[in-house]
């Protein structure tokens, strides 16, 4: 029906005559010339219709309005200088009309695509939104990046293996979306949280290298990098070590900053999950922030506030804000309320000058009973300058930890210490296999497939509470975008990983029997990790929201806008 997109047309089709199809992005009327800006996935280009050359054609191209999609037929033309955009990749030529046909006029669009307010109009007609914004964009670098996986895996004897969507829960920790059985009534099919247990039986079957693109579903609660239906970059792996597996994975990712953002990254820093923690207070750093936090608690846990602190349970922060003398006060108590609402047991704002500490806030000496050379220590561990502030934080680690990962985010946002050009790549390694749940049983960090760093099964039995896994996370500027395991292939071993999450005999058999089974068929060792699609499309788009980077994203209550999902069902 063409012969050129929109956006190809060049310099050198000039006195071609070619054919476009799109729809009208602008139209322009200057008495008796009419410019009309054609637009296709690829670009717009310029088509002019003369009242002089073809009156009739002319008259019918003045009927036309926004959005209507037609097809040209025109001779490609270099625009009058005056009439050159530079701006625009084909504003150096324009095509003159020669015959039109209007396939479909359209409506007035029923939302400005100016107006970001109408956000939730722009989801309801989201097929129109994708005509005109960067959402166009963000789907056609989507695209590069799969396709660039894709030919990565090939390359490395991955194959591509589709497992099933109406199948059993596979445990992720969010809850399922459960899809009811027509044949067999009350019974449901799960929809995959993720393929984990299907792949880890692909290698019991030999295949060795899988991967697949594939959709996973989790009924959790919605963030600005979190879709109930999301896709996953899923791999698994025999006989690789958990370094090879690691190698092969930063190297796919970093060919793919080459290709999409022509950065060549360095190779990868490790932490482990302890340090990270100590360091930053989250397991998911962004290494760009140079706001570090140390325990000073071998300095401060004697002043009389801090005198029931239990290294077990507590932790005594510092951290330094960078040139803070020079930030408005206002600011500094802003810090403070936020970092209050966490239920910490006390916050201080300090200044240290000639050794000696200052509140920042009242300007009276505090923490007397330490002395210089403690001082020097702290100043040494937080690298204090002039004009650096020092906040003290102490309180249960686990909520201290948490307001320092995020209040070191907000102050590092407020005075713009990160390069927001650079990129931060860590693998986070070791997270601990459990956690205690709200039931005061455990839970999988993970999922309950990780392995154990440590196969000495008495020890896991005795003390599961540091009991660390063989687990790695990739984190980018924050952000986790992949994690993965090396699993267990030993059916104990994994019965005892069961038995410690709470699941008796009968529940493993009930809901894990087949997996088990498995185990026993000459099981392979083997690792694997998935990568969400979305969030590498979000970093490789500068995208805030994960909703910018899917076609048909969900709002975040989890509603499909376009048909109105979730319904009720019809009897
Ligand atoms: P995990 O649960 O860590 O591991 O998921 C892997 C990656 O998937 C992405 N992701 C999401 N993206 C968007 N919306 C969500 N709701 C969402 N949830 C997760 C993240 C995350 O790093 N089976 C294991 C992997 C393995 O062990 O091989 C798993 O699913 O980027």
């Amino acid at each position: 029906m063409r012969t050129h997109y929109c956006g190809h047309i060049k310099k050198k089709d000039i006195s071609q005559k070619i054919t476009i199809c799109g729809w009208i992005h602008k139209k322009r009327n200057i008495g008796k010339v009419l410019f009309i800006d054609v637009r296709d996935r690829s670009g717009i280009i310029q088509v002019v219709f003369i009242f002089q050359k073809n009156n009739k054609l002319f008259q019918l191209a003045e009927t036309l309005k926004n959005e209507s999609c037609i097809k040209i037929f025109g001779k490609v033309q270099e625009r009058s200088f005056k009439n050159k955009n530079l701006n625009i990749k084909t504003g150096e030529i324009e095509v003159i009309a020669i015959k039109l046909k209007i396939f479909n006029y359209s409506k007035k669009l029923p939302f400005d695509i100016n107006n970001i307010t109408s956000k939730k109009n722009k989801l309801k007609f989201r097929y129109l939104d994708i005509r005109q914004t960067n959402i166009l964009n963000n789907l056609k670098i989507r695209h590069l990046i799969v396709n660039n996986i894709i030919s990565f895996l090939n390359k490395n004897k991955f194959l591509n293996i589709e497992t099933p969507f109406l199948t059993s829960s596979t445990p992720e920790g969010a809850r399922d979306y459960l899809v009811p059985s027509r044949i067999y009534p009350k019974k449901f099919y799960a929809l995959p949280q993720s393929p984990q247990l299907f792949k880890q039986l692909l290698m019991i079957s030999g295949i060795d290298r899988y991967y697949q693109i594939v959709k996973c579903f989790r009924d959790e609660d919605l963030r600005a990098n979190r879709q109930p239906e999301f896709t996953q970059i899923d791999i698994e792996v025999s006989f690789m070590s958990e370094s090879k597996l690691r190698y092969l994975m930063e190297k796919m990712i970093s060919q793919l900053w080459l290709k999409i953002k022509n950065v060549k990254l360095k190779k990868m820093k490790i932490m482990s999950f302890h340090e990270s923690i100590k360091k930053f207070g989250t397991d998911k750093p962004d290494l760009r922030n140079p706001i570090k936090l140390f325990d000073i608690h071998n300095f401060l846990k004697k002043e009389f506030i801090f005198k029931d602190f239990d290294i077990k349970k507590h932790r005594i922060i510092s951290f330094k804000i960078p040139n803070g003398m020079k930030i408005k006060s206002q600011k500094i108590n802003l810090y403070v309320k936020e970092i209050k609402k966490n239920n910490v047991n006390s916050i201080h704002i300090l200044e240290i000058k000639n050794f000696t500490i200052f509140n920042f806030h009242t300007k009276k000496i505090i923490f007397e009973n330490i002395n210089k050379n403690e001082i020097k220590k702290i100043i040494q561990k937080n690298q204090l300058e002039k004009n650096d502030l020092l906040v003290v934080i102490y309180g249960f680690s686990d909520l201290v930890n948490k307001i320092c990962a995020k209040i070191r985010d907000i102050i590092a946002r407020d005075l713009k210490i990160i390069n927001s050009s650079d990129w931060s790549f860590v693998w986070i390694k070791h997270f601990p296999l459990f956690k205690k749940n709200n039931k005061n049983s455990f839970s999988s960090v993970h999922h309950p497939f990780t392995s154990p760093l440590n196969n000495n099964i008495e020890e896991l039995i005795k003390n599961p509470k540091i009991a660390l896994s063989n687990s790695y996370d990739m984190i980018i500027n924050g952000q986790e975008i992949g994690g993965g395991s090396i699993r267990i292939h030993k059916k104990k071993i994994q019965e005892i990983v069961f038995k410690i999450i709470g699941l008796n005999k009968k529940i493993q058999k009930e809901k894990f029997g087949f997996f088990l089974r498995s185990l026993k068929y000459g099981t392979p060792p083997h690792a694997g990790i998935a990568f969400g699609l979305d969030r590498i499309t979000m970093l490789l788009t500068d995208s805030k929201n994960i909703s910018d980077v899917i076609a048909f994203p969900k709002t975040t209550s989890a509603r499909c806008l376009i048909t109105g999902a979730p319904h009720y069902l019809k009897k």
